[in-house]
């Protein structure tokens, strides 16, 4: 008669083989999606993104066009607004954050932004993912997403 242990390791190769590879093995292989990063993701993050903000407000603050709008504006409510924008930025990024505040054709309603201050906020924002040295292909995609939101922003041709 055999040895009753040669019999248990013959069951276990036979057995763990088809367990490993068995129905929930593949299924699982077959569920998991392709991750694709997303930009928040591909720029870096919050803290990249909390950078860009903070040197764009600066840049805009100084500008001697746009810099308008920052005039005579507190501390703490240019704190707050630059918060906002890097929640919304973050959020429509793919970041794991909920932007709470307004939307955008709301909060810049009757600022009469117009076309050269935008002209000007897409050059600061280009020359500083310039300077953060931002890859191309998310530098791009950067650029694209901001002029996307023109349409909410921009009142004055
Ligand atoms: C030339 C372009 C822009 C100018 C002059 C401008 C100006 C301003 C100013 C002065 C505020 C403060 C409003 C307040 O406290 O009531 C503000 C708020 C805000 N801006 Fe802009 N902005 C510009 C472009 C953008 C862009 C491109 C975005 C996002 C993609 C953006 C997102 C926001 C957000 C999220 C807030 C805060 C909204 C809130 O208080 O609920 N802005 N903007």
């Amino acid at each position: 008669m055999k040895h009753p242990l040669r019999l248990a390791l013959l069951a276990v190769s036979l057995v763990l083989p088809l367990a490993l590879s068995g129905p929930h093995a593949r299924a699982d292989q077959a569920a998991a999606p392709a991750k694709v990063p997303t930009l928040y993701e591909r720029v870096g993050g919050y803290d990249a993104i909390s950078a860009v903000v903070e040197e764009l407000v600066a840049r805009l603050a100084a500008d001697d066009k746009v810099g308008r709008f920052w005039a005579h504006r507190g501390e703490d409510g240019i704190r707050r607004e630059k918060q906002l924008v890097k929640s919304f930025i973050a959020e429509a990024a793919g970041g794991p954050i909920a932007y709470p505040g307004r939307t955008n054709p709301v909060s810049h309603k009757g600022m009469r932004i117009d076309a050269e201050d935008w002209k000007r906020m897409m050059a600061h924002l280009d020359a500083i993912l310039t300077d953060f040295k931002v890859p191309p292909r998310e530098h791009k995609d950067v650029m694209a997403f901001i002029d996307s939101t023109r349409k909410d922003i921009v009142e004055k041709k």
